[in-house]
């Protein structure tokens, strides 16, 4: 079975073909054209901006991704599209895209929700295990899932305000270190000294598996306006690297120790973080059930389509669903 994924949810244009056999899929090509450097100049994605950016790379990267994987139009057996959650005219975009090439091709359509794409990141190749918890964190979205099978998930815990992500993105752009924010701030924090500032470690001492990110951006706010020289870029960097790494990595742990899952899975676009991808390997690892630990590689942890294509492989839909007459966008759609 050959799949032909799309992801135009926020600001990349992602194309991708995964092929699945004997219940394994595995991505066969990704292309991702992104719109980094435009949205730069304004320090984060505007909606109307992000879906007149898709329009013209799409269709190339349809014609891209086939050529990498050596195929054409006629050898595709599935069209897949994320349906949301994501920016509505974004979204629309690949929809739209897709709904065409279902309806002349006559091939089914699977909607695809984005999270269970960052999720299904972790099974390029490989049959998902469960029980499992993932991890996700992006610049929307920080939530903690546990799976127990690919129609049996449950959102034990989110954020109440910012997600992860837009922490370290607005925590760069009170820094000046441009946008997206998290690769600028974890590269200066390999610098610094994550001992320098005491922040808060938001929602740390409650029970709960939630978490909020707004504090800490307001206390770095605070910090920032203390040192207008900001001779201190490196130590704020690796000050608030380490109070989101300690919150995200801890929450983890005790949601981990409650369900005692298999595998414990990371996701999303903050999964590309090197000090939590190393911290939550070290501290999962000494878990004493012994549960798989498993992250994805870094070109599958950022907006692509191969995860949305690895989705629609392994979570089950709805025939009703399968079609382009009722595939629609999905903005808020949850998990
Ligand atoms: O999953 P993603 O590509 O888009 C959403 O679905 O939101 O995630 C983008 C987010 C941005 O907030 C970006 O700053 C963050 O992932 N990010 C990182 C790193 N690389 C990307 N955050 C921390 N460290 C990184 N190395
Ligand atoms: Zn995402």
């Amino acid at each position: 079975m050959t799949i032909l994924a799309i992801e135009t949810s926020c600001d990349e244009t992602s194309v991708a073909v995964i092929s699945r056999h004997n219940s394994i899929a595995r991505i066969r090509s990704n292309i991702v054209a992104s719109q980094i450097a435009i949205h730069a100049k304004t320090g984060g994605v505007v909606p109307e901006v992000a879906a007149r950016e898709h329009v013209g790379p799409i269709i190339p990267s349809i014609k891209h991704a086939l050529r990498d994987a050596s195929m054409e139009l006629s050898d595709v057996d599935i069209i897949a599209v994320t349906v949301g959650p994501g920016l509505h005219t974004a979204l629309a975009v690949g929809i739209e895209t897709a709904k065409t090439l279902s309806y002349v091709l006559n091939k089914p359509l699977i909607p695809v929700n984005h999270v269970h794409g960052h999720i299904a990141a972790n099974w390029d190749g490989r049959k998902p295990v469960f029980p499992s918890l993932a991890l996700v964190v992006s610049g929307g979205h920080t939530e903690l899932i546990m799976i127990k099978s690919t129609n049996q998930l449950r959102l034990l815990g989110s954020t109440r305000d910012d997600a992860a992500g837009e922490c370290f993105d607005k925590v760069a752009q009170l820094l000046h270190l441009g946008y997206p924010g998290g690769p600028e701030i974890s590269k200066r924090a390999e610098h610094g000294d994550p001992k320098t500032f005491d922040l808060p470690r938001p929602m740390l001492k409650y029970k709960n598996l939630d978490f909020s990110f707004s504090g800490l951006k307001t206390s770095m706010r605070y910090l920032v306006e203390n040192h207008p020289l900001l001779v201190e870029v490196d130590n704020l960097c690796a000050s608030v690297q380490r109070a989101i790494t300690d919150v995200l990595v801890e929450k983890t742990l005790r949601t981990a120790r409650q369900y005692r899952p298999k595998e414990i899975l990371l996701a999303g676009g903050v999964a590309a973080n090197k000090e939590l991808r190393a911290r939550l390997a070290r501290e999962t690892n000494k878990l004493p059930w012994h549960p798989t630990y498993h992250q994805p590689p870094l070109d599958l942890c950022m907006d692509n389509a191969g995860m949305i294509g690895l989705a629609a492989a392994y979570f089950p839909v709805r025939s009703s669903t399968r079609t382009w007459r009722t595939t629609d966008i999905a903005p808020g759609l949850s998990v």
